[in-house]
């Protein structure tokens, strides 16, 4: 047995002083040191000796391991040094390649920057921008607006309830702070994140931006000609033509009388499009006479004042203005698509 000791012995040192790299070591540790590797089921052997021929033997096995296990070490020292060395020389850096070009400068997101669009036009009209909270109570996201108790909004189908409170489903909750706070003459707008549970599709997202409008002031100071005359000029500054506007017989709990505000096509002028389905106009946006009920929910006295009010989806003006035909391009952020505006 010592002689198969010492065979083993030889040969792994002359394997271990060839290997060239070092994967082969590892797979050279597994094969002599390993568990079952030749030298330990050599000494799985020992008792097949004379009983006093063991201890001496044993030892002599040890030693073996040992001094491989040294050598083996020094190998692979060696050999990650030398793996090193060759990176260093091999991975230069050739500093005469074009470098890459630059990722250029950002710039404003299209939602952003038509929210900003928007509300700066109704500041050259006198309007102040506000702002309110995105989580909302049932108060100011309905009843103050006039919901009937049961209206499908409500329900947690419609709505992402938190408990008591609510995301709110539209900006029309702000109209209700600031009237709550302040006392007209009011002109206000809103811009801001809403949310409401619709399945995505190319018009459709569960959170989306509004812009509310509100203007107040004492009874038969704002009339629905105004309301009128503010959408026009609106709609002409926005689309960048002088365009007609069209109001049509609408609901909403809150205002009354309540429309749709439509614009003349922008695209054809109101000849017929693809744009406009061939009717020649384009639905921009909700409006109405602040329904009375409202007055008095804030404190107002309904017999003192009027008021109008509207809101509008950004993307839905985004779309029409630069001819996009999918909502969830928003909010990709693939650059191709964000880099045209
Ligand atoms: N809050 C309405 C909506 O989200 C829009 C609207 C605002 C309509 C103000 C009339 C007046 O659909």
């Amino acid at each position: 047995m010592l002689t198969r000791l010492a065979d083993i012995e030889a040969a792994a040192l002359n394997e271990l002083e060839a290997i060239q790299d070092l994967k082969q070591i590892e797979a050279f540790e597994v094969r002599f040191l390993g568990k079952k590797g030749d030298l330990t089921l050599l000494l799985r052997e020992t008792g097949k000796l004379p009983e006093a021929e063991r201890p001496a033997f044993g030892a002599r096995v040890n030693e073996a391991k040992k001094s491989l296990g040294a050598r083996l070490e020094e190998r692979k020292a060696g050999l990650g040094r030398q793996a090193l060395e060759r990176r260093i020389r091999e991975e230069t850096l050739d500093a005469t390649l074009p470098g890459r070009p630059p990722l250029g400068p950002g710039r404003e997101h299209l939602l952003p920057r038509t929210t900003d669009e928007i509300c700066a036009i109704f500041a050259k009209l006198g309007f102040n921008v506000e702002t309110g909270p995105e989580v909302e109570d049932g108060f100011h996201n309905f009843d103050a607006l006039n919901f009937p108790p049961d209206h499908p909004s409500r329900d947690t189908q419609d709505s992402y309830f938190l408990g008591e409170q609510l995301l709110r489903t539209h900006t029309s909750t702000v109209q209700v702070r600031v009237m709550r706070r302040q006392r007209p003459p009011i002109r206000m707008v809103a811009p801001g994140r809403v949310f409401r549970r619709d399945a995505t599709d190319a018009t459709h997202s569960p959170q989306f931006h509004q812009v509310e409008g509100l203007a107040v002031d004492a009874f038969g100071k704002v009339r629905f000609s105004d309301l009128k005359g503010t959408l026009q000029t609106f709609a002409g500054l926005m689309f960048g033509a002088r365009l007609e506007v069209r109001l049509r017989p609408s609901f909403f709990p809150f205002t009354e009388p309540s429309c749709e505000v439509d614009v003349q096509c922008f695209k054809c002028m109101g000849k017929g499009c693809g744009l406009c389905k061939q009717s020649g106009w384009i639905e921009i946006m909700g409006a109405g006479m602040v329904n009375p009920a409202v007055f008095q929910a804030v404190g107002y006295d309904p017999a003192q004042v009027s008021g109008y009010a509207f809101g509008m989806g950004v993307e839905r003006i985004a779309m029409l203005k630069h001819g996009i035909d999918d909502i969830r391009l928003f909010y990709e952020n693939d650059l191709r698509f964000l880099r045209q505006f």
